[in-house]
């Protein structure tokens, strides 16, 4: 591993009210690279008890940061974003360790993370009320907005950083504290963004950080009357049941959750333009993204066309390997059952009909490392139709018109990301509006931006994250009626 400049921001503890903690029996777990399969290091792994003291210290600490200023608070988070980009570089290579992603991937993930702390900074400055016409001459009717409270926040291991700022940034903004629950595959990103904030100044109790045991720390969140925002990025049926157990407290919930991303490329596009957004679209973290492609629906008048480009640029373009090494973009999948979906995906379609055109196979350097693969011919009757692959796998399925188009893309429970390309004009509104989609993109691969709603319809989550609606998720709502007679 290359040294941190910052030998400090390898953190092996939980962050609990301002302390760097153990867990109470003293239990670890261990976190691997998973491209070389050696231990990252150890970090404790908590329980219901710690968390229950962390959500006690979140509470604590809620009505002084709720009091301040939000620019005060914005001032706050914008040194958290300066420290982030100070130390991008370290924070990059800690990523690569625990995450595997390359580590270029990686200083692009901690700008984007970072984004999020000074999008939400500046606009927790602008969470405005409301005056609205009375229905009597002698009312005053007056809308103001409130932090919801102490949020619980569980976050997933592709983005180990962004995740977390996501979540955290529109969090503290609104003047929330928050009790974090990183994955326990990628705890130092975590740990070292507590650090960051720690010296950025945000007080004792605002931001802590409990890794550990997922269903014990979930159920102490979940449990507890105190925390009244839930907030969880992972698979849907992680997703469903934690919306289950906050029920019980009625706690606001905000759930990011699984995708079947189409990417639709009609015979009107610019086939250049899409292989391009289509390399961005699937490829990026190895496809480990929610919003990753898993289908390409390709007009079958440029099909053919379309798969050799995407076939040439897959062959020259992606360097399979340990993220740490020059020229490498596509680093190890998670762990062996990632390795192993992928290769139930290829095996499944091949077997049901579908054109292997490009690798196909865990890749020659072994462990969680996969080969790039292509295949064509993909039929609705495949897994890799209605299943998330989450790796780079890319399944190109033939249709013949827009609406076949359509009606392919939508037939799927998920409504997260999807995309299409198309030169004319009155189709690219026309497929917009009739995507059941929560984030489409147009003639590009690449949608992700702080300024932007992030989230899905259907069984892809609910609420949104980043743009201003990202605050809202963390507001409550008063409205006061006064009489003034
Ligand atoms: C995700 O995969 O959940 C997040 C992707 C992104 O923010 O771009």
């Amino acid at each position: 591993m290359e040294p941190l400049k910052e030998t400090q921001l390898y953190c092996p503890f939980a962050y609990i009210d301002g302390s760097w903690v153990a867990a109470d029996g003293g239990e670890q777990i261990s976190v691997y690279n998973p491209a070389t399969a050696e231990v990252v290091g150890n970090v404790p792994r908590l329980g219901a008890s710690e968390t229950h003291r962390a959500i006690e210290a979140a509470d604590a600490a809620l009505p002084a940061w709720r009091a301040m200023t939000a620019q005060q608070r914005g001032d706050l988070l914008l040194k958290w974003y300066d420290l982030m980009l100070e130390h991008q570089h370290d924070l990059a290579i800690l990523m690569t360790h625990e995450q595997g992603k390359p580590l270029k991937e990686a200083e692009g993930e901690i700008a984007y993370a970072a984004s999020f702390l000074r999008w939400f900074a500046e606009e927790g400055r602008r969470v405005y009320g409301e005056t609205i016409p009375p229905a009597k001459a002698d009312q005053r009717i007056v809308v103001t907005r409130h932090p919801v409270g102490v949020v619980g926040a569980i976050t997933p291991w592709n983005f180990p950083a962004a995740m977390i700022t996501r979540k955290a940034g529109a969090a503290l903004a609104a003047g929330c504290t928050m009790v974090l629950k990183p994955a326990s595959q990628t705890p130092f990103s975590a740990t070292a963004l507590a650090l960051l904030a720690e010296r950025a100044g945000i007080p004792r109790g605002v931001f802590n950080v409990v890794p550990g045991t997922a269903g014990e720390i979930a159920g102490a969140m979940t449990e507890s009357p105190r925390v009244r925002k839930i907030t969880f990025t992972g698979s849907t049926a992680v997703g469903s049941r934690l919306m289950a157990q906050a029920a019980e407290n009625v706690q606001k919930i905000s759930l990011e959750l699984g995708g079947n991303a189409p990417f639709i490329v009609f015979e009107d596009a610019d086939l250049d333009a899409a292989v391009e957004g289509a390399m961005a679209a699937k490829f990026r973290n190895a496809g480990q993204t929610c919003i990753c492609t898993n289908r390409f629906l390709v007009q079958s008048s440029v099909v053919n066309a379309f798969c050799e480009k995407l076939a040439v640029a897959m062959h020259s373009e992606l360097h399979v390997g340990d993220g740490e090494k020059d020229g490498i973009n596509i680093g190890p999948l998670i762990d062996e059952a990632a390795v192993r979906k992928v290769s139930e995906h290829v095996q499944d379609a091949v077997d049901k009909g579908a054109e292997l055109m490009l690798g196909g196979h865990p890749h020659p350097l072994g462990g969680n490392f996969f080969s790039p693969t292509l295949i064509s011919a993909a039929g609705p009757e495949m897994r890799v139709a209605s299943e998330e692959t989450f790796g780079p796998l890319a399944a190109v399925f033939p249709f013949d018109d827009e609406d076949s188009a359509i009606e392919m893309a939508n037939d799927t429970r998920y409504g997260l990301a999807s995309y299409f390309y198309s030169q004319n004009l009155a189709r690219v509104w026309r497929v917009s509006d009739a995507l059941e989609y929560g984030m489409v993109g147009i003639n590009t691969g690449a949608i992700s931006n702080a300024a932007a709603p992030f989230g899905g319809m259907k069984a892809s989550g609910l609420g949104r994250e980043g743009g201003h609606q990202g605050l809202d998720e963390y507001l409550e709502t008063k409205y006061l009626c006064m009489d003034i007679s």
